[in-house]
């Protein structure tokens, strides 16, 4: 009998979801139109935790007053993209002690030739030769600890975490194998709408926040004028025929932010758009990610202009996420043998 009221306790309770997002600069129409703005979308169905994952960005050099400031503005975006606190629980990692706890547990649990084998550890030190600080080779351990102090179900990441959430399970598996059932083992996400967008200026490569070039990447908070302009400057090919097809990346890309946005077929963006040239195309597909963008844009600049808001949200969301950390932690803590003060 017990057994059935749990089953159905299991089943009745909404699933969990968790992710972060590291504090390392505006987000991009890529990481809008791919991840947060799902993360919107499943506020209702699913219990969801997402946090600015500021201790995650200190493994690569960053200054202080930047990194302050980058974190407020991560934060109030993913507000301003229209993540409720009412509904999910919205925090800043380092503000939750128990990450950082839960993550000296999970570092004596991982394997130095495991970590040695992750390729965001491999591609990482290439990149920064002269700052390969043990934080960097652990990070996927902390990153576990934030995963499973929430008993996440599931974990939306992109392609370059995969092997992360992997790896947690791998440990969470080893720790409840070694000390009891502890941890529930997370699954990856993988929305079926998450449009994967391109660089506007190499329509084979994603686009992405660290871009040299400005005129590849859309900002969330790019104004009409400039986001008109990036895209008009869209690299496409000669053909000037609007259809979605093998070869034409770059008109390929404008009709899937064009379609993310406004929920249209690409068969009947290529109806409407027919014996039109590029250019009418590109205002159109211009326009439709600046009025998606524009309340984004202005709760944003409110949310940054009331920083007492903004301040107790953080605290509010720090708080919730500590009660709930905490209880995970102690768990934790009494099945490898610490004594937890009376
Ligand atoms: P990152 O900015 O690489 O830390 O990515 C954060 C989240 O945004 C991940 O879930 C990525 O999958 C997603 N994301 C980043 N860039 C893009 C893109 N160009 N297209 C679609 N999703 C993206
Ligand atoms: N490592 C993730 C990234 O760089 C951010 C992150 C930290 C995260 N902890 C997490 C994502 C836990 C999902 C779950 O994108």
């Amino acid at each position: 009998m017990a057994n059935e009221n749990e089953n159905a306790q299991e089943t009745a309770r909404k699933k969990i979801i968790l992710s972060g997002i590291q504090p390392t600069g505006t987000f991009t129409l890529g990481n809008y139109l791919g991840a947060v703005r799902n993360w919107r979308q499943i506020q209702n169905e699913y219990q969801c935790y997402y946090f600015i994952a500021d201790l995650h960005s200190m493994t690569i050099h960053i200054d202080p007053a930047k990194r302050r400031q980058q974190t407020r503005e991560a934060f109030a975006l993913l507000l301003a993209c229209g993540i409720d606190t009412e509904k999910s629980l919205v925090f800043v990692q380092s503000h939750v002690h128990a990450h950082a706890e839960m993550g000296w547990i999970m570092d004596c649990c991982s394997q130095f030739g495991e970590l040695s084998r992750m390729t965001q550890f491999k591609d990482k030190s290439a990149k920064h030769p002269d700052n390969i600080n043990a934080g960097l080779f652990t990070y996927p351990s902390l990153m576990a600890g934030d995963i499973l102090l929430y008993q996440a179900d599931y974990v939306p990441v992109g392609a370059d975490q995969t092997q992360h959430l992997e790896f947690t399970r791998d440990i969470a598996t080893r720790f409840n194998h070694t000390y009891g059932e502890t941890f529930r083992l997370p699954e990856g996400y993988f929305p079926k709408a998450g449009a994967r967008v391109m660089s506007l200026q190499d329509p084979t490569s994603k686009m992405s926040k660290s871009d040299t070039n400005p005129k590849a990447t859309i900002y969330i908070l790019d104004d009409e004028e400039t986001i008109l302009r990036k895209f008009k400057s869209a690299v496409t090919d000669s053909e000037a025929e609007v259809v979605y097809r093998e070869g034409k990346d770059g008109v390929n890309n404008l009709m899937t932010i064009y379609s993310a946005i406004t929920g249209e077929s690409l068969d009947d963006i290529a109806r409407d758009f027919a014996g039109k040239g590029y250019g009418d195309f590109k205002e159109a597909v211009g326009h439709a990610v600046a009025d998606e963008l524009q309340p984004i844009r202005d709760h944003y600049a409110e949310l940054m202009n009331d920083r007492q808001y903004l301040e107790a949200q953080m605290r509010d969301g720090a708080e919730r996420a500590s009660r709930i950390a905490n209880k995970t932690l102690n768990k934790a803590k009494k099945k490898v043998g610490l004594l937890l003060p009376q």
